[in-house]
């Protein structure tokens, strides 16, 4: 593997969302951008070389996804996570996100709960609301720098509910459910008949000596039916901009209910090019989301160092590249409301000249909350890390 993580493939007129947008995110140009949920530095080489292969040949109709294909994921599933989904019950969909949506639409109602479990990835929010549902909210519970879920307000919701959207491993807040968490949730959702769609795009990065836990291992060891997975190779290979992700469902009857609905949308399965790379991806990438974590769990040490003796406490992450960072301690309101408070997201903005994600964003639970992306240059990370501390030492 050859991959140099030192080395800054986004950068300003590059064409990238999180450099090229931060006029109309942050309100100012300069701010070193860490917010966005993509990596700084090159996709694998292993990537690049096959869509550079398949670019020489000039033909770019129709592509139906083939067996290799399909067989690349359950290879990678396997290998990786040690679990094997039952042959047919993959299914392509364009993106995690609107994989999420057609599920909401073809198992529930409008004006249904729908039960997401804040602070999670904002487009949980949207993909309910957007579609005329009704959000019905487990805030997790922090424990000692810890995210939990709460298990006895989730019995009571299920019981109103007939869906749940689980982030496995949950971004922001870097848990990795274990297989005792994923047990209990699923005895709630199988007494009360909630299909859960487990989306599980953050699968491959763990830290060294965390274990991710595919839902549907535990559901299949339960009896439990009821699931479909969502994940992508886009987080893991840096390939977000491609696109493309795919569905597990091992149940017929829910597999066929959720196509009837995909069809509707009449989106192509795959392009030309998140084939290609999906199938590089699991082909080739055995080993590098253990060398990709192993860099990232080093710019983790690096904040965690500068940040110590702070009032920014930095929750332990089991998995993603994103650190949740605890701000509460500063004392700023979030969002600014008061002319006389500057506010926390302005304060990183103006006085530390940094563009991270707002926690507000991924709901209540998030506010006074900062999340922070890891993948990018060491250089960046210290660089981030003086301009926060020269901020704080100001206040
Ligand atoms: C938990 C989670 N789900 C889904 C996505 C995006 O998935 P997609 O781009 O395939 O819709 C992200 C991106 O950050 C994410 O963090």
């Amino acid at each position: 593997m050859s991959t140099d993580f030192e080395r800054l493939a986004q950068f300003p007129g590059s064409g990238c969302e999180k450099y090229d947008r931060r006029a109309a995110i942050f309100g100012r140009e300069d701010v070193l951008p860490l917010w966005v949920a993509d990596m700084d530095f090159p996709a694998p080489d292993f990537i690049t070389r096959a869509l550079e292969q398949r670019l020489s040949h000039p033909a770019f109709g129709y592509v139906k996804p083939d067996q290799r294909y399909f067989d690349a994921i359950t290879h990678w599933l396997e290998s990786q996570h040690h679990w094997k989904p039952k042959p047919d019950s993959i299914v392509p969909v364009a993106g995690v996100v609107p994989g999420m949506s057609m599920a909401i639409n073809a198992f529930t109602q409008v004006d249904e709960p729908v039960i997401i479990q804040p602070p999670v990835y904002f487009p949980f929010f949207g993909v309910v609301q957007d579609n005329a549902r009704l959000l019905l909210q487990n805030p997790l519970v922090l424990k000692a720098g810890f995210y939990r879920i709460n298990f006895e307000q989730l019995e009571a919701q299920a019981a109103d509910a007939s869906m749940l959207l689980l982030s496995n491993p949950h971004n922001p807040g870097g848990r990795a459910w274990n297989a005792d968490e994923l047990a209990r949730l699923i005895s709630i959702c199988k007494r009360h008949d909630v299909l859960v769609v487990a989306d599980e795009i953050h699968m491959d990065l763990t830290y060294e000596g965390v274990v991710f836990t595919p839902f549907a291992k535990v559901a299949r060891e339960q009896g439990f039916t009821n699931w479909i997975m969502l994940t992508a190779p886009g987080k893991t290979f840096n390939t977000a901009g491609i696109g493309g992700g795919y569905a597990v469902i091992e149940d017929a009857r829910l597999r066929k209910a959720f196509c009837k609905e995909k069809q509707r949308w009449h989106l192509n399965d795959t392009t030309v090019f998140s084939q290609i790379a999906l199938i590089a991806a699991y082909e080739q990438g055995g080993s590098w989301p253990g060398e990709l974590m192993q860099f990232i769990a080093q710019n983790r040490d690096r904040v965690e160092a500068a940040l110590k003796d702070t009032p920014i406490d930095v929750l332990t992450a089991e998995a993603t590249y994103l650190l949740w960072l605890d701000c509460r301690k500063l004392g700023f309101s979030d969002p600014a409301t008061d002319p006389q408070d500057l506010g926390l997201q302005n304060f990183f903005i103006e006085q530390a000249g940094l563009g991270l994600s707002q926690g507000i964003i991924f709901g209540e639970p998030g506010r006074g909350f900062m999340r922070l992306n890891l993948a990018t240059p060491s250089r960046i990370i210290d660089q981030a890390m003086t301009q926060l501390h020269r901020a704080l030492s100001e206040l």
